[in-house]
């Protein structure tokens, strides 16, 4: 796209009390401007009104994950000259709105829960346990662990629109780094979930949560090893 051509920008908007309806909004595609920068300016410059949300404007903390062209992605990520002329934003699915493109992540933490998702310090534990970078156990974690709560995987997963019960592919990425954490004594109690109808076997390995998730995780990958955790542990007892 040439720098300074037109972008048009079709936004999500819905309030309390009122219809949902798609507004656009022309914006000059300056070099390296991204998704959320054009939000910015049309919010100060064209619309007061248009609700959305973000934090750090760098990639760190997942806050400005919505729905561009169709795929999550961190609007802050994003850059508007790699879109084409139309851009179409909506806020991330399986969520309850807020208004336009913001959600409530309160589902996210939820299913969290559901899981057991909390690291569970044993009682003799020392304050800082270590387990050594270059052990086999941390390598194995280690691809894992970067996830920052954003939300995109959830929005993504045909299978969390399917079942309300499925904790959706972050929980089950989260579950899999305790499972194979030496220090939590709480395995027993997160297998009881984890084994249940709605979670393990529900995921169909589509992938979609690790094509859109931006901090290059691969949720299925987690869940696939912790399908093969279960086996072997179900063949154990
Ligand atoms: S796994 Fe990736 S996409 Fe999902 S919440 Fe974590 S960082 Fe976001
Ligand atoms: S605003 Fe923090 S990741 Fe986009």
């Amino acid at each position: 796209m040439n720098p300074g051509a037109m972008v048009a920008l079709r936004v999500y908007r819905w309030a309390p009390g009122s219809a949902e309806r798609w507004q656009e909004y022309r914006i000059p595609a300056a070099v390296d401007l991204t998704v959320l920068d054009a939000l910015v300016e049309v919010q100060r410059t064209q619309d007061g009104t248009l609700a959305f949300r973000y934090a750090c404007r760098v990639g760190m903390c997942g806050s400005c994950a919505m729905v561009v062209n169709g795929r999550e992605r961190w609007a802050c990520r994003t850059r508007l000259s790699a879109l084409g002329p139309r851009v179409t934003v909506r806020p991330l699915y399986h969520f309850p709105l807020v208004r336009d493109l913001v959600v409530d992540m309160e589902p996210f933490v939820a299913k969290m829960k559901t899981v057991g998702a909390a690291f569970v310090p044993r009682a003799e534990a020392q304050q800082f346990a270590a387990i050594g970078s270059q052990s086999r156990e941390r390598r194995a974690i280690d691809p894992a662990l970067e996830c920052i709560g954003c939300g995109a995987c959830l929005s993504a997963c045909t299978m969390v629109a399917h079942d309300p019960g499925f904790p959706g592919p972050a929980a089950l990425n989260r579950a899999f780094t305790l499972m194979a954490d030496s220090r939590d004594p709480a395995k027993a109690e997160r297998w009881v979930p984890l084994l249940s109808e709605d979670a393990l076997w529900r995921c169909h390995a589509q992938a979609s949560c690790t094509e859109v998730c931006p901090m290059e995780l691969s949720p299925t990958d987690s869940i696939l090893r912790l399908r093969r955790r279960a086996v072997a542990s179900l063949l154990r007892s």
